[in-house]
C-alpha cells in the first residue's frame, strides 16, 4: 500500500478514455493493491472521490468516500466507501443544478458547472458482481464529476460561464462559499 502522486491538469493520461476493467483483473492481486493504493491516497488527500486516471492508471475504476451528516448544502447522505468498476451513469432528472466545484488535479481553483441534479450509477462491484444506486443533488454531481475522469473530462471543461472559475483564495474572498463543494 502507497500514497501515490495525484497527476495534475496537463498530465496526458486525465485527457484519455480510461480502458474497462477486465473480469480477470477484477480478482487479480494487482487490482487490489491498486485500489489500496487508491484508498490511501484519497485518504491522504482530504478529497471525497479519487478516479484511478488521477493517479496515471488509465482504468474505469473509481472510489468515493463521502462522510455524511448536516453540512452547508444541508443533511448530506453518507457514502462508505465503495470501489466502483466500470460505472455508468444514466441520468434519471436532466434538470440541471450547480455547485462550485473543486479537483484534486485542478488544485488551487473553483469553478462553477451545472449539470443533471438526478442519476443512476451503475457499476460491478469486487466479485464482479452488478450493482445499481440513485443519486440526487450534491452526491449526483460528485458522481458525475468522478465518472467524467473516465472519459478524460475535467470540471473545467463543463463551466458555462468562464468568469465562474476562481483561484480559491479570491473565492473564499470575493465568491461564494457557502455553494462550494471538496
Ligand atoms: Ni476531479
Amino acid at each position: 500500500m502507497a500514497i501515490r502522486e495525484i497527476v495534475r491538469m496537463g498530465h496526458p493520461t486525465l485527457r484519455q478514455r480510461a480502458r474497462e476493467v477486465t473480469a480477470d483483473e477484477i480478482a487479480s492481486p494487482a487490482l487490489r493493491d491498486l485500489i489500496d493504493d487508491m484508498v490511501d491516497t484519497l485518504a491522504a488527500s482530504g478529497g471525497i472521490g479519487l478516479a484511478a486516471p488521477q493517479i496515471a492508471e488509465s482504468l474505469r475504476l473509481a472510489i468515493i468516500r463521502i462522510p455524511g451528516g448536516p453540512s452547508r448544502y444541508g443533511e448530506i447522505e453518507e457514502v462508505p466507501l465503495t470501489i466502483y468498476v466500470n460505472p455508468t451513469i444514466e441520468i434519471r432528472d436532466a434538470e440541471e443544478q450547480g455547485f462550485w466545484e473543486g479537483c484534486l488535479s485542478v488544485p488551487g481553483l473553483r469553478g462553477y458547472v451545472q449539470r443533471p441534479r438526478g442519476i443512476r450509477v451503475r457499476w460491478q462491484d469486487l466479485d464482479g458482481q452488478p450493482r445499481s444506486a440513485d443519486y440526487e443533488g450534491f452526491l449526483a454531481t460528485v458522481f458525475q464529476h468522478e465518472f467524467d475522469h473516465l472519459d478524460g473530462h475535467l470540471y473545467i471543461d463543463r463551466i458555462k460561464d468562464s468568469t465562474q472559475l476562481m483561484f480559491e483564495e479570491e473565492f473564499a474572498r470575493y465568491g461564494n462559499p457557502a455553494e462550494a463543494i471538496d
